[in-house]
């Protein structure tokens, strides 16, 4: 922990009512956090082929855990201002990370869940293709807004649903290297949050990305991991041999009925799609998010500050 947070952290009152232990208000909200980081990187094996990667270069992407605390205003926000108008836009800076481990220059790469674009911005600063669908044609206009400003190459994107995937790129034949996205989650998160109820569980999911049925973001969880399952699989067509999928997921607090692990349920159902295996993931944790008070003074509510980066590969 730095100085700084060191001296925060230790700043502020115990409160009377607090009869799980003797924390201060600000010593429970950093314990909160999901994530604390352990010094030190593990040395990995080598790669080949994958991407351009040196040696060192690759060992160093191979940290279990990227923390990020990328600017969200000025010059080097990677036009944040405009993205911002979608409820859960991703750095760009960030994807580009994972595509330049996933692919080499000029790859393709496909986001069958586009929405303002952070993949595709990513894929024109890293030098590779990008393909995209999304079902909101604002999100669209939003990302070739962000590319004006940023002064990038617009990428391919098609306004439609991901479900005719098949249909929107049979006569093209494409052929990815990189299937790379982040999923609307079912409608269990696109209930609105008062401040109120966040403050009380912790629940700090989006609003809904449009009001379309087709939305994956508006569809009850069962219906959802089906849809899902055929999205991945129809990606997989266009995806070569040894190509990876990479897939963006946050898990929800725990309720008494569920414990909402997420990403482990979003693998148990990716798994079950022939030839494609699931290799493990990195976390991703985001910085620039704030510590919330959730549950003081009386039980353990987690700020959830990380989402899962799950990885696949197509192996036939
Ligand atoms: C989590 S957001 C993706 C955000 C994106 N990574 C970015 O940086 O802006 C998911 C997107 O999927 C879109 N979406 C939901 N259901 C869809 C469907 N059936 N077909 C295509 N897009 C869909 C939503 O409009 C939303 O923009």
């Amino acid at each position: 922990m730095s100085k700084a947070n060191k001296k925060k952290k230790e700043k502020g009152k115990r409160d009377p009512r607090n009869t799980l232990n003797d924390f201060t208000g600000a010593e429970w909200i950093y314990f909160l956090n999901s994530i604390e980081l352990i010094e030190g990187e593990p040395e990995l094996m080598t790669g080949e082929q994958l991407n351009d990667l040196s040696k060192s270069q690759w060992v160093g992407q191979q940290g279990p855990i990227i923390d990020t605390l990328f600017p969200t205003s000025g010059e080097n926000s990677d036009a944040h201002h405009i993205r911002k108008k979608h409820p859960s836009p991703k750095p760009p800076q960030l994807m580009k990370r994972l595509i330049e481990f996933f692919s080499k220059k000029d790859g393709w790469v496909l986001d069958p869940f586009v929405g303002v674009g952070g993949t595709l911005l990513a894929c024109s600063m890293a030098n590779r293709h990008g393909v995209g669908v999304d079902l909101s044609q604002e999100y669209l206009d939003l990302y070739q807004k962000a590319t004006g400003h940023l002064n990038l190459e617009p990428q391919i994107v098609y306004k439609g649903n991901a479900l005719q995937l098949e249909t929107l790129l049979s006569s093209k034949n494409y052929l990815f290297d990189l299937v790379l996205t982040d999923p609307p989650y079912g409608n269990m998160l696109s209930k609105k949050r008062t401040g109120e109820q966040k403050k009380k569980t912790g629940d700090d999911s989006p609003t809904p990305f449009t009001n379309e049925h087709h939305d994956l973001g508006n569809m009850p969880s069962d219906q959802f991991y089906k849809v899902l399952k055929s999205v991945i699989a129809q990606s997989m067509e266009f995806l070569k041999v040894k190509g990876y999928v990479v897939v963006f997921c946050k898990d929800l607090q725990p309720t008494a009925e569920h414990p909402n692990l997420i990403h482990a349920d979003v693998v148990n159902t990716l798994i079950q799609i022939p030839n494609l295996r699931f290799r493990g993931y990195k976390i991703w944790y985001d910085k620039s998010q704030k510590l919330y008070p959730f549950g003081y003074p009386y039980a353990y509510v987690s700020n959830q500050l990380h989402q899962f980066i799950l990885i696949f590969r197509k192996e036939k």
